[in-house]
């Protein structure tokens, strides 16, 4: 097992667990996961998800995984609500910041809003993560991210083998 990079996954209705999940497959990494205390449920459950990225609000979670300080790179991978970073995952990095070592963003979302959510997570942490990519639910379910993922996995593992600089990058597609 790999120990120098860490996958944290938090994922509504389970299209970013199922891209989690393939890139540690990919890579040989760690997953970590993002729990709500109070689970969504139904309609108002979605409503939920509008009115936590229209308020910035920073819903109780618990995270389930080994400490992200532990590792070199930790690789967040979160779903989109309403052109922002979900909720869940922005409690995660508020909660964790002091912890986190480099980061890189992986957005899954029916279209765009990803660009918004990497510069939250800039924001957040006061710093630039390291590289961020975004991948459609569509290429989510029918696997036509697995390549591009692959690529995105090995710029990571490589800038945490050589130490080298990695600029922020977007290898993502037309989406943003
Ligand atoms: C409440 C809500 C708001 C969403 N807003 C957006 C959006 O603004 N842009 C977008 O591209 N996708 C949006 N989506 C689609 C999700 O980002 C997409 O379905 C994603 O794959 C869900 O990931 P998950 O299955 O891991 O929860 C939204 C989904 C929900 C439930």
């Amino acid at each position: 097992m790999n120990k120098n990079v860490l996958v944290v996954v938090y994922s509504y209705t389970g299209t970013s667990l199922g891209v989690a999940r393939l890139m540690c497959g990919q890579q040989n990494w760690t997953l970590g996961t993002v729990v709500e205390t109070r689970p969504r449920r139904g309609a108002w459950g979605t409503w939920r998800c509008v009115l936590d990225s229209l308020l910035h609000r920073h819903p109780p979670i618990r995270y389930e995984g080994p400490a992200p300080g532990d590792f070199g790179t930790v690789v967040l991978v979160s779903p989109i609500w309403a052109l922002q970073l979900a909720g869940p995952m922005r409690s995660f990095v508020v909660r964790e910041r002091a912890r986190l070592p480099d980061v890189a963003v992986v957005s899954v979302m029916g279209s765009r809003g990803a660009a918004n959510a990497v510069a939250e997570i800039a924001d957040l942490l006061g710093r630039t993560p390291l590289m961020a990519t975004a991948v459609t639910a569509r290429e989510a379910e029918d696997g036509s991210c697995a390549a591009r993922l692959q690529a995105f996995g090995t710029a990571v593992q490589s800038s945490q083998t050589s130490q080298a600089v990695v600029r922020p990058t977007t290898l993502s597609t037309e989406a943003s």
